[in-house]
């Protein structure tokens, strides 16, 4: 064989340059490969050739062809690049993630209203020294009626529609009964919150079978209804975040004496009379007295060494005063939308 002729290369150059450009798909491309160095292709072939060659020809030749090859495996090289740029492009066109959209929200959860009502009233009381106290949701018929001067047969055990098991056990009524419990465990002086559940087979726009109460007791040498006044003053017009007109009407409870009904100033009207009110201008709120001396006596404290006040308050009443909801029955359906509006409270 001759020497290479330029006219033979400069062919196969012009010929791998166009079927590299045309080449869409890097199969294509693998093809054009093959085509020029393959086993069969042609720039194989051009080296096959060289043997044939007197070694000053090889020489000449052998710069040639390797130029060449050279060339082609830039231009296969820089084909390939372009064709995986392009290739990627459309795989991220097919999972475009848009980074300027706003990210999905993950909603926070609050506290139910009632919850942060019960958490409001403590957190008032244990400023003023009162310390928390919890007893049994399961109570006997002792401690939830007799301990606090309800005999067997007393009308109050009527007033309170309880949810018996077998026993004497029973769902308690009120928290009352921890009174004794906490006086049984604890020698005066004595100043207990007990927050709680308390169950009752009632319900209507007001009532619901299970409720929530917060109960005070204060115990202690010359304590008076004056410090009983005193001390729910000073509660009712935190809680309310103003001067709060109250009214203390006499009233009868059997584990206190005397007893009273606290009233407020209907807090949706001022006084002048409401829908909320019943038009009275007045909104009962709890239930207090002086602690009945037998009831003293039953937690194992000396009624002539010492004397004491409690009360007793519904929670779900100071949410609905202090939220505006009239219908007990919204607190406990369990809509989001609810719970949400007062999320921020
Ligand atoms: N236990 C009463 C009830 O459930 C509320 C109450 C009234 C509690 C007067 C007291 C009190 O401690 O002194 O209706």
């Amino acid at each position: 064989m001759a020497l290479l002729d330029d006219l033979q290369l400069k062919t196969i150059l012009a010929s791998a340059q166009e079927a590299i450009a045309k080449a869409n798909s890097l199969a294509e491309l693998t093809h054009c490969r093959v085509t020029y160095f393959g086993k069969k292709g042609h720039v194989t072939l051009l080296l096959k050739q060289l043997g044939s060659l007197s070694p000053d020809e090889r020489k000449v030749a052998g710069k040639q062809i390797n130029d060449l090859k050279q060339e082609l495996e830039q231009l296969l090289e820089d084909k390939k690049n372009t064709l995986e740029i392009s290739l990627g492009d459309t795989e991220l066109k097919k999972t475009y993630l848009d980074i300027t959209l706003p990210g999905r929200q993950s909603s926070v959860g609050s506290l139910h209203p009632i919850t942060h009502t019960k958490h409001k009233i403590i957190n008032i009381f244990e400023k003023l020294g009162f310390v928390i106290s919890e007893g049994p949701e399961i109570e006997n018929e002792f401690y939830n009626f007799e301990a606090l001067n309800i005999g067997p047969n007393h009308p109050a055990r009527a007033m309170q529609d309880t949810f018996y098991f077998a026993n004497q056990l029973l769902l308690r009524t009120h928290t009352s009964p921890v009174q004794i419990r906490y006086m049984q465990e604890n020698p005066p002086p004595i100043k207990m919150l007990a927050p709680g559940r308390v169950y009752r087979c009632d319900f209507d726009v007001t009532h619901t079978p299970m409720f929530h109460q917060v109960e005070g007791l204060l115990v202690d040498k010359n304590c008076t209804f004056g410090d009983l006044k005193y001390i729910l003053n000073l509660f009712l017009s935190h809680f309310f975040e103003k001067d709060i007109p109250t009214r203390f009407r006499a009233s009868y409870f059997p584990f206190t004496e005397p007893s009273a009904e606290v009233d407020i100033q209907c807090v949706q009207c001022q006084g002048a009379g409401c829908r909320i009110c019943k038009q009275t201008g007045w909104l009962e709120v709890m239930g207090c007295g002086m602690v009945h001396p037998k009831v003293l006596e039953n937690g194992g404290i000396n009624p002539e060494a010492y004397t004491g006040y409690a009360f007793g308050m519904g929670v779900e009443r100071f949410a609905m005063l202090d939220y505006s909801v009239d219908d007990i029955r919204l607190f406990y359906e369990n809509d989001v939308r609810l719970l949400k509006q007062f999320s921020g409270v």
